[in-house]
């Protein structure tokens, strides 16, 4: 049996930035020590069900999981080590914001066996964080990343481009910049509006405009061919690393492997008794706090996935990657050849318009299907 990816959803943040439909929330208190029982007790509800497999990367997301008591990570972190044997070199990531607050916790992080940060830093302009709705500005950021680079072996940031009035010009000396700042990994996302943020109805206003498609296309090039050029290729839309420090626990959802998904809203994969599931929890913080409390899981059962739904979904992960989907692994999950569960004319039409490449070894979205993705899966999957 393959290796198991563990995701923990830690739900707050101290504000709700403008652009962020993530299932993150923000409280004037909470119980810490009534959360941190509720995660160890439905890590043990699904430690029940993938007993013995060994644990390849923990992954602390959110929300803002830098806001985490350290003996909480340090309590969950026991207690994942406990339930399933651990891979000697287990990777364990911890999400945060670069803030000075949370940067003087790093160490302790560091002690509870976190070996790997990604930092929100977004922007290295102080009016773009301003805009970005962040509680901190570019110096706090770049002390917080110091620690991190200090802290850490391994450690990510995360930036957002495409802002208002954003040219190729002005954005080429602010991603340098990032490049110079960067260790091994750096992802890089386009700014999207999400229905239900504070950015939907401002931007449905006109509050602020986009860059034009065009402005977002060249935006998009010059950032994968800079960051190729300096060592951090693309191996996913919006992922760039170095070879060999790829985020581990991404690439299992990207190749589609199995994870758990522990805290609200989270969602795992598994592959129990030979049947692939889904597994999803209540979204809400306090509706899913009470649902542990009371049934010791905060989720529904896990639901069967089709065939079909597997290679939908198999196809949405895998073609997001540099790499994408090997002959072989499409077997292995699926049971069939790639021309088997796929239309050939859809295929060919695809490879054409030179979206898709498919050969003897892998099927992969160029980087022009990477960059309209969407589209690319609408005309494959029908
Ligand atoms: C869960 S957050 C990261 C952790 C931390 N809470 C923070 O904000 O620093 C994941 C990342 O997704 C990106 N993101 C979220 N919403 C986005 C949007 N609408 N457009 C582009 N990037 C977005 C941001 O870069 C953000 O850092
Ligand atoms: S971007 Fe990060 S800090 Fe901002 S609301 Fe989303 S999860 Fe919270």
């Amino acid at each position: 049996m393959t290796e198991l990816a563990l995701y923990i959803h830690w739900p707050f943040c101290k504000s709700k930035c403008p652009y962020c439909d993530f299932n993150s929330h923000v409280r004037a208190s909470i119980d810490e020590a009534r959360w941190r029982a509720a995660l160890l007790k439905d890590l043990e509800h699904y430690a029940g069900l993938t007993r013995g497999r060994a644990i390849a990367s923990i992954f602390f997301g959110g929300g803002t999981p830098s806001l985490m008591a350290a003996e909480t990570v340090a309590t969950v972190l026991e207690r994942a080590a406990a339930l399933w044997p651990l891979e000697p070199d287990v990777e364990i990531t911890l999400e945060g914001n670069p803030t000075s607050v949370e940067a003087a916790r790093f160490r302790e992080f560091r002690s509870a066996g976190v070996n790997r940060v990604s930092l929100g830093v977004q922007a290295l302009e102080d009016g773009a964080l301003k805009f970005l709705g962040r509680g901190h500005d570019v110096r706090e950021a770049l002390a917080a990343l110091d620690v991190a680079r200090q802290t850490f072996g391994r450690f990510s940031f995360d930036l957002i481009y495409a802002r208002p009035g954003q040219t190729v010009a002005s954005w080429e000396p602010e991603l340098d910049r990032a490049i110079a700042l960067a260790g091994e990994h750096l992802s890089v996302y386009q700014l999207t509006i999400e229905a239900g943020t504070a950015f939907a109805p401002a931007h449905a206003r006109g509050d602020f405009v986009l860059p034009d498609e065009e402005t977002q296309a060249a935006l998009y090039e010059t950032t994968v061919a800079r960051l190729e050029a300096a060592g951090l290729p693309a191996y996913e839309i919006s992922n760039h690393a170095r070879p060999g420090a790829e985020c581990r626990h991404n690439l299992v959802y990207w190749r589609y492997g199995d994870y758990v998904g522990v805290g609200p809203g989270a969602h795992g994969r598994l592959t129990l008794d030979g049947a692939r599931v889904a597994t999803r929890q209540h979204r809400a913080p306090e509706t899913w706090l009470e649902a542990v409390e009371r049934h010791g899981h905060g989720g529904d059962e896990p639901v069967s996935l089709t065939p079909r739904e597997q290679r939908d979904e198999l196809l949405m992960m895998g073609l997001r990657l540099a790499d994408g989907i090997s002959r072989a692994r499409f077997r292995e999950r699926l049971g069939l050849d790639l021309e088997a569960a796929l239309d050939r004319d859809r295929i060919a039409s695809l490879t054409e318009a030179g979206f898709l490449d498919l050969d003897s070894e892998r099927l992969v979205a160029t980087p022009a299907g990477r960059q309209r993705l969407n589209a690319v899966l609408t005309r494959l999957l029908g």
